[in-house]
């Protein structure tokens, strides 16, 4: 039987009863699979891994070593999130890494939006790797994939959810109990699992994070201002309910500056560039419509509260034609 392939007798799991079930059949698997030996996790706060990770911690406690990398291109409080949740709340075996000078340093100057993904998608992968080295007796790795990460591989971006690990780092397998599911699947199973709704639900974000979406050759100056900016965008939708009803809402920053005025000085900045879009599968998306009232309190917000941003747009540009990110 192929493990990879969903069987079709296999229900999907809508309600917190199917996802009990489903956590005490992983939990017995993994115990299973695992026996006394550790287990590596990347915990990157998505969902995935976290759900993952809450997964493993129940089925073999300490045994799970995971490790989360801040690459620097977190969104604002993700990384103090991890560690909140998983350290404190769940007493998780932690590893947290601030990698943010190393990424930051290694992209210097990149501007070209594929070597941009490749240099954070291998950075990554070695600082991974140092840090598995350094550990003692770990067996097993542990993976986010979920079921749409085996189905798709969509050949116009480079994703990073598969694959990537290096070949001398040897295991003696993967232990990957999400794989068979789909991300509402994974919702559920997350929430059954004790995992705080904003962690749960929270919308997709791409392994790059924010490196995608400061456009062009990233500066610290310009990610500081896209993340403020984008943290502003993620409470006014809080506030009114978008963030409920849209499938994923973002700033990204563009590499150019305009003329402004502020004080009654010239003032010049960067557009901060509102995206929000509804999509099942992420193949195709369309534009949710923010009413004006939103619109004018953001704009009001980030061109007040953000250094350096001195312009709003709004992206109205279905996919096809504009993907959703816009690298
Ligand atoms: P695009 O921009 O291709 O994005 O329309 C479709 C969905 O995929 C997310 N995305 C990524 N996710 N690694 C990821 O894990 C990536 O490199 C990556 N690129 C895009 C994007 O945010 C959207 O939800």
């Amino acid at each position: 039987m192929d493990t990879n392939v969903r069987p079709d007798t296999m229900k999907r799991i809508t309600t917190p009863e199917l996802a009990l079930a489903f956590i005490d059949e992983q939990v017995k698997a993994v115990r299973e699979q695992v026996g006394d030996k550790k287990v590596l996790l990347a915990l990157s706060g998505g969902v995935d891994s976290s759900v993952v990770a809450a997964l493993l911690i129940k089925a073999i406690g300490k045994q799970l070593v995971s490790v989360h990398v801040n690459h620097g291109l977190m969104r604002k409080g993700e990384s103090e999130q991890v560690v909140e949740v998983f350290e404190k709340g769940l007493d998780a075996n932690l590893i947290y890494i601030d990698a943010t000078d190393r990424f930051l340093g290694k992209l210097e100057g990149v501007s070209e939006p594929e070597k941009k993904r490749k240099i954070i998608g291998e950075e990554f992968v070695r600082v991974f790797e140092e840090e598995a080295r350094k550990l003692e007796g770990i067996a097993f790795l542990a993976q986010g994939t979920i079921y749409p990460d085996i189905l798709e591989s969509d050949g116009v971006k480079a994703h990073h959810n598969v694959g990537g690990l290096p070949d001398d780092i040897h295991f003696e397998g993967l232990v990957e109990p999400v794989k068979l599911l789909y991300k509402d699947e994974v919702r559920v199973v997350g929430k059954a699992l004790g995992l705080p709704s904003n962690m749960v639900d929270r919308q997709p974000f791409p392994g790059p994070g924010l490196g995608v979406r400061c456009l062009g050759a990233i500066t610290r100056d310009r990610l500081h201002a896209l993340r403020e900016a984008d943290a502003i965008l993620r409470e006014e939708f809080d506030n009114c309910g978008l963030s409920k009803t849209v499938w994923q809402y973002f700033i990204a920053v563009p590499d150019m500056k305009s003329v402004g005025v502020k004080d009654g000085k010239r003032y010049e900045g960067w557009p901060a560039i509102i995206r929000a879009v509804n999509t099942t599968d992420a193949m195709s998306a369309t534009i949710e419509e923010i009413p004006y009232s939103v619109l004018h309190k953001i704009t009001d917000r980030i061109t007040h509260e953000v250094e350096g941003i001195n312009r709003v747009l709004l992206d109205l540009t279905p996919k096809p034609i504009g993907t959703i990110e816009w690298e």
